[in-house]
Parts: structure tokens; sequence; C-alpha cells
């Protein structure tokens, strides 16, 4: 980056100022204290950041105005930054066309990327004393900050972060799929389990609904035969039941009839006997001849009833016998017929409906446990995978980490910056080396990383040990180390640089910031007006205030 042109209107004590610096070229600004020669760089920071060095923005009760022009990544530029009643206005134009963004934070973003954020464009282009060495006063976690920055090492962190919330999220989603995995593997075990007892005693139910269809077949010709039998053997019985009834009647009737003949044959005997009437018992005469041969006809026709009585009887006695000999072989018929036996039958079927329940609930498990076994398979694949990606997203974290692509980064940087720290060092002739050392360390159990500097050849090898003197020498040094470090070319500013420096130190630094001017356009600001002298190739301008105005004057 090379300044082209320089404007400031109403800029702390300057109303105007105009400064064209040569590229390259060393310019170098004198003048008295207060005069106005650090404002110089306030006012190119201010342009650029909208910060000054010192304070925030410039005082002031008019609208204060910065303009600068310069060239960069091959192109030019012109940042005009403007502020009045506490409202900025900032444009940006890129080899003449307008290229300001839509709010003053998107065209901020613009310059940034061109010429580095506020930090990075300090730390490797200006040296104030009001700064001191930045780099060497800083604390390790600040330099390290500082060299992060510089390297843009911050996107790492951007990374790492957004590495370690993906990493979480997984973690969740992988702690849910163990569970879900553990709930399913106890739930198949159970299943399992539950079919081993289902499914070891069950008996094949088609095989004996074929059984039972057997043994009802069975049980209903035998039903059949029974009941032929059975209704033959009822016939008969009932037969003879009624054959025996007749004969009994029989019986009686003729009885009845012996009894008839018996008492007339005494009525008739009496007669016979007495001569007096069977009745009244009185004498009887001629007419007594007449009723006993009346008595002896009734006794005759009795007889012949008697007669017809007895064959009866003995005829149905004949009937009721054979009828009982009938019975009793259908009951003998029917003892040799197997009674019919249902249980059998009954005893099949309902084993073969409990096979058939049994099979049934063997299949419901038998299909609960597949089931299962391909949940379980789905979430070990789910699981494995979020495996697979917490272990890219380790090796990412690791890789992002401080022991990571980042300490490698940092370590080589180290390298560099120290040997271009040396190289600025023995330029300006001093026995002096920079050490610049990272180590990391645990610092109650995090890993910090400590960016130290030695110092040896002079005094007692510390930075903070140094004289003043050796301190401003190793402080350019850095810079030109941090600057090397950052690939800054172009502008470089030395803001009281001289005030430490012995007659011999301050012109070996000012022989070193020639050279520099050789291919940087280099500004020196110093309140010396002898330094003149040491730079005898350079542009001379002195900063000088009347009335509370300041001004630059060509010298
Ligand atoms: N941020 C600021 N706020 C107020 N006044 C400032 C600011 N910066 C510089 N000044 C004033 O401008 C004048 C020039 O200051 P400066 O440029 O630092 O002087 P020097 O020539 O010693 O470097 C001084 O009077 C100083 O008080
Ligand atoms: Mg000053």
């Amino acid at each position: 980056m090379n300044i082209t042109g320089t404007e400031l209107r109403n800029f702390t004590s300057y109303k105007e100022l105009n400064l064209v610096p040569d590229s390259p070229g060393l310019l170098l600004l004198v003048g008295g204290n207060g005069c106005g020669k650090s404002t110089v760089i306030e006012g190119i920071c201010w342009a650029l950041h909208g910060q000054m060095l010192r304070s925030k923005r410039p005082p002031s009760s008019a609208t204060t105005t910065a303009r600068l022009s310069f060239e960069a990544q091959g192109k030019h530029w012109l940042v005009e930054r403007k502020r009045y009643s506490s409202k900025t206005e900032l444009t940006l134009s890129q080899d003449g066309q307008d290229v300001t963004g839509q709010t003053p934070t998107d065209t901020q973003a613009k310059i940034n990327a061109v010429v580095g954020d506020r930090d990075l464009f300090i730390a490797t282009r200006i040296f104030s004393k009001d700064l001191m060495a930045r780099f060497a006063v800083a604390t390790d976690k600040e330099r390290k900050a500082m060299l992060e920055a510089l390297l843009g090492l911050s996107r790492f962190d951007v990374a790492l972060e957004r590495c370690r919330a993906e990493l979480a999220k997984l973690r969740g989603s992988l702690s849910k799929a163990e569970t879900r995995l553990q709930e399913r593997q106890s739930m198949l075990a159970r299943q399992q389990a539950l079919l081993l007892q289902v499914e070891g005693p069950v008996e094949d139910h088609e095989f004996l609904e074929a059984e039972h269809k057997v043994a009802l077949a069975e049980y209903q010709a035998e039903q059949d035969a029974w009941s032929d039998v059975e209704q033959k053997h009822r016939d008969a019985y009932t037969a003879w039941v009624k054959a025996d009834k007749a004969a009994s009647l029989a019986k009686v009737e003729l009885e009845a009839e012996m009894s008839k003949a018996s008492q007339l044959k005494a009525k008739l005997a009496r007669v016979k006997a007495n001569k007096s009437c069977p009745t009244c018992l009185r004498e009887m005469d001629g007419a007594l001849s007449l009723i006993a041969q009346y008595e002896a006809a009734e006794l005759a026709a009795i007889q012949k009833a008697i007669d017809a009585a007895d064959l009866k009887a003995m005829d149905t006695a004949d009937d009721a016998m054979v009828a009982e000999r009938a019975s009793e072989a259908t009951a003998a018929a029917r003892a040799g017929v197997k009674q019919p036996d249902r249980a059998r039958a009954d005893a099949l079927k309902e084993r073969w409906h409990r096979a058939r329940q049994e099979a049934l609930e063997v299949g419901r498990r038998k299909a609960e446990v597949n089931d299962t076994i391909r949940e379980v398979q789905v979430v070990e694949t789910e699981a494995v995978a979020l495996r697979d990606d917490e272990k890219v997203l380790l090796a990412a974290e690791r890789v992002l980490g401080l022991r990571g692509a980042r300490t490698l980064l940092l370590g080589r940087a180290l390298g560099r910056l120290e040997d271009a720290a040396n190289a600025a060092l023995q330029k300006l002739d001093l026995p002096i080396q920079i050490g610049v050392s990272g180590t990391t360390e645990l610092k109650s159990k995090k890993e910090v990383d400590a960016i130290s500097i030695t110092v040896t050849g002079a005094g007692a090898g510390d930075y903070d040990m140094g004289s003043a003197g050796e301190r401003a020498r190793v402080d350019v040094g850095l810079l030109m180390g941090l600057s090397a470090l950052a690939g800054t070319t172009g502008f470089i500013a030395f803001d009281e640089v001289f005030d430490a420096l012995d007659t011999e130190g301050a012109s070996k630094v000012a022989e070193y910031l020639g050279e520099l001017s050789k291919d940087r356009q280099v500004l020196v600001v110093s309140h010396h007006q002898d330094l003149r002298a040491q730079f005898p190739r350079g542009r001379v301008m002195e900063a000088v205030k009347v009335n509370d105005v300041s001004r630059l004057e060509q010298r």
C-alpha cells in the first residue's frame, strides 16, 4: 500500500492539510511539541478505520473530513470519511468508480479487505512512541492473538467453534441413538425369551384336526349302531309288557268264573241235602227239583265259560313268555354293542383348537421378534454412521485445535518472524538476537499457548531487562519482522523512534530507515530538527502552529 494523497479538513489542530508523499521514498516530518506531527499519522488512521490512535474520534464541532488516496492490490483507491454532528459518512472508490457499500459497515469491510483491519494495520505499519512496540510489550495471550490475526488464523476459531457445535449436536443424536439401541436390544431379548417359551411344546394343529375328523366319524358310526339296537330292544320290551298285562287279565277272568262256579256248586249241594230253599231255608216241595235243575243248567254254562277263560289264560301266558324271551334277546344283543363315546373326539377338538391358538401366538411372537430385529438393524446402522461422523469431527477438531494445523502455522510464523526481526537487527548493527518461541502449556487443565520473546547478546537476555535504547532497537526489529510476516509493503510510519537512542543507535536506525525507503514509502516523525542530516535523500517538512492552527511547510 502506497499513499498517493492525504487531505484533512478541520482535523484537530489542522484547518487544512495536504500531503503527497513519495513512493518509494522517505518523508521526514519535524516540528515542535504539539505542532501537529503525530496528527498526520492519526489522520491516515482515522481515514482508513474511523479511529484515531489516542482517542476514538477527532474533536470538532465543525465538519471533519479526511480524504486518503492510495494504491494497493494494483488498484487506485480513494476513501473519504466525513463526520458532522456525530454522524459519519464513508465513501470508497476503486479506480475512479464508486464502490461504497450499502452501509458504512459494508464499506469498512471493503476497506479492511484491502489494507487489513485496524489492529493489523497498526501492528505492521505504525511505530509510535505512544503505542510502543505493541508486540513486544503485549502479554503472551495478546501476542498470540496479534499473530493469529496477522496470519488469518482466527478463521480456525470460527471453524473450531462450528466443529464443536456440530460435535455436541452429533453426540446428542448419538446418545439418543444408543439409548434407543439399548431399549430395542433389551426388548428383543425379552421377545426372544417369550418366543422360546411358546415355541417349544406346540402340537401340529392340522394333524390334530384330521384326527378329530376321524374320531368324530367313528363316534357317529357307533352312535348309529347303538340307536338301532336300542330301538329294537325298546320295541321288544314294550311288546312283552303288553303281553304280560293281557295274561294277567285272562287269569283274573278265569279265577272270577271259577269262584262263581264254586259258589253255585255249594248252593246246589245244600239244595240236594236239606231239600230246603238255599235262599230262605224253608222246606221245599216239588218246585225244588225245578230250581235244582235250573241251577245245574247254570253251572254247566259257567263251566263252559271257565273252559274258555282257561284256554285264553293259557294262550296269553304263552304269548307273554314268548315276548319276554324276545325282550331278553334284544337286551343281550344290545349288551354286545359298544356304547358310543364322544370324549375322544371332543378331547382331540380341544387339543386341535389349543394347538391352533398356540401356533397363532408363536406366529405373532415371531413377527414381533423380526420387527424388532429390523428396528435394531436400522438403529445400529444409524449409530455406526453417527460414530463415523464423530470420528471425522474429532479429527477435524484436532486439526483445528491448539495442537493442530494452527500450532504448525504459528510455529512456522514464529520462525519467520524471528528471522525477519533478526535480519532487521543485524542491519541496525546490534549484537542482539531475538528469539521468538511458542510453547503450549497446560494451565489449570487448559492448553495455553505462550509466545515469549528472548533477547540474547545484550544485557540480561530478557526484553524487559534491556535498556530503553536496546528495547527501542528491538522494537524496530520486531516491527520490521511483523511487517515482513504480514507481507506488508509500501507505507510505514515511525513516530518518535529516536528518543531513546544514543547518537550511534540513532544513526544506525536512520541508516536502516533510509535503506528501507529505497523500496518503501517511509514516514518519519521527530521533534529533533538535527535529524535532517541523517536523511540526505529524504524530503523534509515541518509542522508549525500559529494561533493554535497547524500547517505543514516544505523545508
Ligand atoms: N484526539 C485529539 N483530541 C484533541 N486534541 C488533539 C487530539 N490529537 C491531537 N490533538 C491536538 O493537536 C495538537 C497536535 O498534536 P500532535 O500532532 O500530537 O503533536 P506533535 O507534533 O507533538 O506530535 C495538540 O495541540 C494536541 O493537543
Ligand atoms: Mg507526536
